[in-house]
């Protein structure tokens, strides 16, 4: 029997008890100091690749921390246990866990879980996406009216100014700016309606590989510099919007400024 949406969103469920905010755990930084790690991302990491692993054996996994790639596989977790970490660490609601199963190298499910927002996002390929199940759909306001969710790169701060660039010509095409840290939250925020736009110049597959499931569930678009999913084997730009043509829109906007992707 194949495996069920709902024996992924219990289990990313159970993961989200291991969310401590009382501060009780350790914080250590990556190389740098606003690349942090705590022993809740960790302990939610241990905990997701042993559940997950039991449920669907033979899958692979592709993690964001301890450098875990074992991607040659039909299906592959691909997790992030904590989005938003430099959040989680100061008791900030916006973070989540976000776990994508990927089959023959496409998205095909996706739970993002924000314990203290207490809210899960999930999606399955073709069948919809939903909060807390229920149903959920991007809004249908034209770019103008737009709110962008947008960051300056922040574990690449060589690319800001270039960001800063981009990010005005946006903006001065859109209603407003918003900044949560946490771009899996971001991209379900968009997915139920809340926002409309979406530009990061760098990230990870972790970071949206769930998310931006979810959000084409909910019938919004995302990309990445080359106009397709954005990839879930290296760093890509993340480009996402309420519809296809504000997606493209805001590539057309980063290719006014970019011929080719800084990295
Ligand atoms: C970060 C968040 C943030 C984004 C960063 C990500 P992390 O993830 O998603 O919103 O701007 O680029 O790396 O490091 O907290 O898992
Ligand atoms: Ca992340
Ligand atoms: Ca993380």
């Amino acid at each position: 029997m194949d495996i069920t949406l709902q024996q992924v969103i219990d289990v990313v469920r159970a993961a989200g008890s291991l969310f401590d905010r009382s501060g009780g755990f350790e914080i250590h930084d990556k190389g740098a100091r606003e690349n942090l790690v705590t022993s809740s991302d960790l302990a939610v990491q241990h905990f997701l690749t042993e559940r997950l692993g039991a449920l669907l054996p033979g899958s692979g996994f592709l993690c964001e921390e301890e450098a875990l790639r074992d991607t040659a596989h039909r299906e592959v977790w691909i997790i992030d246990p904590i989005d938003g970490t430099a959040n989680y660490a100061r008791g900030n609601e916006n973070c989540a866990i976000s776990v994508a199963l990927v089959r023959d190298g496409l998205p095909f499910l996706g739970v993002v879980f924000s314990p203290w927002r207490d809210e899960v996002y999930a999606a399955e390929r073709g069948r919809g996406a939903w909060c807390n199940g229920k149903p959920i759909r991007v809004s249908r306001r034209p770019f103008e009216d737009g709110i962008l969710f947008t960051a300056m790169s922040t574990y690449r701060k060589e690319f800001a100014r270039s960001c800063s660039d981009i990010i005005y010509d946006i903006y001065m095409d859109c209603n407003d700016v918003r900044r949560t840290g946490s771009a899996a939250v971001e991209l379900c925020l968009m997915a139920a309606g809340f926002a409309e736009l979406y530009f990061e110049m760098r990230l990870m597959p972790w970071d949206y590989a769930a998310a931006g499931l979810i959000l084409q569930e909910a019938g919004g678009a995302i990309c990445g510099f080359d106009g397709d999913f954005p990839s879930l084997s290296r760093p890509s730009m993340v480009l996402a919007a309420n519809d296809g043509p504000n997606c493209e829109r805001l590539l057309q906007t980063v290719r006014r400024h970019l011929d080719r992707l800084p990295y």
